[in-house]
């Protein structure tokens, strides 16, 4: 308990922290200049902000109240739902920042879970701090024994990522204390924080073995993070997995370079169930399901099929390289493209050298990692790829990686989700934290029937 107190002070006296410093910062972001807008003949004064990179934005909370107007922007392009002191982008130059720290240096030197800390608290814990971590991580790792009845009632071969979301849902019921916590009940924060990041591992190799018909496998007190989600993946009741050094961490790397990314579609799917106050767990379990698709967290499962897919039919990549520039072959490159990224995503150099280096160690010649940098290398030099500025993204090589270490298809997104935890509860945190939160509720622009009557159904036609 006297540990639990003493991490609560650290954590909301350090610089950088939300809370701390939410007002100065808030002060030095509005900028002097003020964006004109000119509607139906009258001028509207915009106020501007700036972040602390230099990103600039244009404030329209008071738009529809001073002129009746709202803002249209497919696909949020546009559009910042949040000022947020987590993960910086610059996708022109290809910049992925934690905390200010470069992806690539905490690729190098840090673990997920010193990571997973930086991300949620925002900075790098001491040795305290993350012995304390770790202990609250390896205390909340077991599930109630009454779960394993949630998992009975599922039918082999269901798609993990389905029961992942609704076995996150299903743990907030067994957890009293959750359902009636609300923000400002003090540091029990931490213990749900550490509860969410330990139980997703070990829900996720429970669904992992329930969709194979395997014995569920226990978490080993003795083991890290990345090598009891292998245990508990690979191990038989009759003989432990060998824990490779290398491998534990090539998947503890991927778990790393997924921890945050900023809003994308699950983050802020996380962040819009939070701003209705839901639970953390609740809207950790939304996150899962927006980060099912192909286009998000599905499209490393995506990339993999489509390399097998070229690899069944033949071809060197040249025809499946035509498709993917015709509208209508409903084919794209997958792991290439990105909606911020209009560079190389900075992962994606990081994962294919990983990608690389497993391969070696495992003395594994893949043929779908030949095909793949073939397809990268006459992307890069063809026009269609080169104009719209789509480069191989985070999800292009990881799945080589996972394929390698013994991972199937299906969990690829699930391993995506158990790295993705932190940055989520971040997030979520965010929320909670910011006095000035709001209920997320954007509005549109009606484009049905005007007024129309009811017509009783003896008379309809
Ligand atoms: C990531 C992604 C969803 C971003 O979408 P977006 O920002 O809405 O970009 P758009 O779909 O508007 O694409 C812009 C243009 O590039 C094309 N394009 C984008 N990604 C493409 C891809 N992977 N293969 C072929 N063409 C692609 C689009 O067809 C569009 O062409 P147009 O301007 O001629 O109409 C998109 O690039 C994609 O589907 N990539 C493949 C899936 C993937 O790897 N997702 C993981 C992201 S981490």
């Amino acid at each position: 308990m006297r540990e639990l107190c003493f991490l609560a002070c650290q954590i909301s006296l350090r610089p950088g922290d939300f809370a701390a410093t939410f007002a100065a910062n808030e002060a030095s972001m509005h900028m002097n200049n003020t964006a004109q807008l000119e509607l139906d003949g009258r001028a509207f004064p915009l106020p501007t902000t700036i972040g602390t990179e230099g990103e600039k934005a244009i404030d329209v909370s008071a738009l529809r109240n001073n002129t009746g107007y709202i803002t249209l922007d497919d696909g949020y392009a546009n559009t910042g739902s949040c000022l947020s002191r987590i993960t910086f982008i610059d996708g022109e130059q290809g910049i992925l920042r934690y905390r200010g720290i470069p992806i690539e240096e905490l690729a190098e030197r840090s673990t997920f879970i010193e990571t997973a800390f930086l991300v949620i608290y925002g900075h790098l814990p001491t040795r305290a701090e993350l012995r304390h971590f770790s202990d609250l991580l390896t205390e909340n790792q077991y599930l109630h024994e009454d779960m394993k009845y949630h998992f009975q009632g599922f039918p082999t071969g269901a798609h993990p990522m389905a029961m992942l979301s609704a076995m996150i849902n299903a743990a907030s019921c067994f957890d009293e204390g959750l359902m009636h916590w609300h923000w400002g009940m003090g540091r029990e924060f931490e213990v749900y924080a550490a509860r969410l990041i330990s139980q997703v591992r070990t829900i996720a190799a429970f669904s992992y073995r329930k969709s194979r018909g395997l014995p569920l496998i226990y978490p080993k007190k003795a083991y890290k993070y990345t090598a009891n989600f292998l245990h508990m993946m690979f191990s038989c009741p009759y003989e432990d997995y060998d824990l490779k050094p290398e491998v534990v961490r090539a998947l503890d790397l991927i778990f790393l370079l997924h921890a945050d990314h900023e809003q994308n579609c699950s983050t802020a799917t996380v962040r819009m169930v939070a701003s209705s106050q839901a639970n953390l767990f609740a809207s950790a379990s939304a996150g899962v399901c927006a980060l099912w698709g192909p286009l998000h967290g599905g499209a490393n499962q995506a990339v993999v099929e489509m390399l097998q897919q070229i690899h069944r039919d033949g071809d060197d990549g040249s025809k499946f390289m035509a498709a993917t520039k015709d509208k209508h072959s409903g084919k794209r490159l997958m792991g290439f493209g990105h909606r911020i990224y209009k560079n190389y995503d900075p992962r994606a150099k990081i994962i294919k050298q990983a990608c690389d280096d497993i391969l070696k160690t495992l003395h594994i010649a893949d043929p779908l990692l030949e095909i793949a940098k073939k397809l990268e290398e006459a992307a890069l030099h063809d026009s269609y790829f080169v104009e719209r500025k789509l480069y191989p993204n985070v999800d292009f090589y990881s799945g080589i990686i996972m394929r390698a270490i013994g991972i199937p298809l299906e969990m690829f997104p699930v391993i995506f989700a158990i790295g993705r935890m932190p940055g989520w509860i971040a997030n979520y945190r965010e929320i909670m934290e910011d006095q000035k939160s709001r209920i997320y509720r954007p509005r549109q622009v009606y484009m049905g029937p005007t007024l129309n009557h009811f017509v009783p159904i003896e008379e309809r036609t």
